[in-house]
């Protein structure tokens, strides 16, 4: 289906990890607005925003996100979000190996009660906090899931595009 010319494809992702303060809703705010807001708060519940990007080939893809709380107070809420989404992005921040844990509990949680033809992205976020790098990489960990894995910084924006631009080319 994405190859009509200029055709117009929705996409209900999901953005989330375990954890507050990974830099979610950061990542949403740079691919939607093309902004970094260092004061942003923590998420209640979930927000909703979109954004349509054009491909190369033409075909647009538009992007319905859910950015959805990292609290714990909040973990129940996610198979409200995750059911029938066709994209998931979980995010750790580079800087935290707990975040990297809590992303493998949510890859688990999504392989189990997710659609079984989700797309799934691990995102290393922070990236630019290269000095206080404590995850070396999730490639490995990646591969073995099937997910893609592309390491991000909202607040340089560096590869924040590219990711939005990956799923959008795996969605089937
Ligand atoms: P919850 O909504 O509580 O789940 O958190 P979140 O994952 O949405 O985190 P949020 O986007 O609010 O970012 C948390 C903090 O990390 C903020 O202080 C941001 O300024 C900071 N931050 C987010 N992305 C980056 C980044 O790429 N680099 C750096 N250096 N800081 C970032
Ligand atoms: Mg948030």
């Amino acid at each position: 289906k994405f190859q009509h010319f200029h055709s117009l494809i929705t996409v209900n992702g999901w953005v989330l990890s375990r954890g507050s303060g990974v830099g979610k809703s950061c990542i949403v705010l740079r691919f939607v607005r093309g902004q970094f807001d260092p004061t942003s708060k923590v998420t209640v519940g979930a927000s909703f925003l979109s954004q349509t990007i054009a491909l190369q080939d033409s075909t647009t893809v538009k992007f319905e996100i859910w950015d959805t709380a990292g609290q714990e107070r909040y973990a129940a809420l996610a198979p409200l979000y995750y059911r029938g989404a066709a994209v998931s992005v979980i995010v750790y921040d580079i800087t935290s190996p707990e975040s990297f844990t809590k992303a493998q509990y949510w890859v688990k949680e999504l392989q189990k009660h997710g659609s079984p033809d989700i797309v799934m992205a691990l995102v290393g976020n922070k990236a630019d906090l290269q000095e206080k790098r404590e995850v070396s990489d999730g490639i490995d960990y990646a591969e073995k899931n099937g997910m893609f894995f592309i390491e991000t910084s909202a607040k340089t924006a560096d590869n924040i595009n590219q990711l939005f631009e990956e799923i959008a080319k795996r969605l089937p």
